[in-house]
């Protein structure tokens, strides 16, 4: 193998790990993004339905100012069954219990 063989074969080892390497990196940050610490990231996927801050501009209950406490008890609600639902029952499944507390807290300050 001469120098320029050699060089090559560097170079496309050193790509391929460059990538991989970078893709771990995006990965680790969009789990981060999803963590409570960022609660309007985690407010982002209500919006679809809620309207954005949760201001909804058509059937959907606003989230927009309601009291913390209620927007807690409601999740909870939702997510054990208690409360009958035709989405939340599904969807608050997905959130934890500080997760649900940094929801509520979220959407008692987006209000108009
Ligand atoms: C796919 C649409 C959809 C998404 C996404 C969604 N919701 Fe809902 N939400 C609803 C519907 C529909 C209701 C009425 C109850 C039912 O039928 O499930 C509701 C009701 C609620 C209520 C009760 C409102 C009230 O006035 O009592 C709260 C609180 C709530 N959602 C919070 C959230 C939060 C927080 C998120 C994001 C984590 C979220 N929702 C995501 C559709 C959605």
């Amino acid at each position: 193998m001469n120098m320029t063989q050699m060089n090559m074969t560097k170079q496309n080892l050193g790509l391929p790990i460059f990538f991989a390497l970078g893709a771990l990196t995006l990965a680790a940050s969009v789990a981060q993004a999803a963590d409570i610490s960022t609660p309007a990231v985690l407010a982002g996927s209500c919006s679809t339905c809620h309207g954005p801050g949760g201001q909804s501009p058509g059937t959907m209950p606003s989230l927009a100012g309601l009291e913390p406490k209620y927007i807690m008890t409601r999740l909870k609600e939702f997510r054990s069954g208690e409360a009958p639902a035709t989405l939340m029952n599904r969807i608050a499944k997905g959130y934890s219990d500080a997760e649900i507390e940094a929801l509520g807290q979220y959407f008692t300050k987006t209000k108009p």
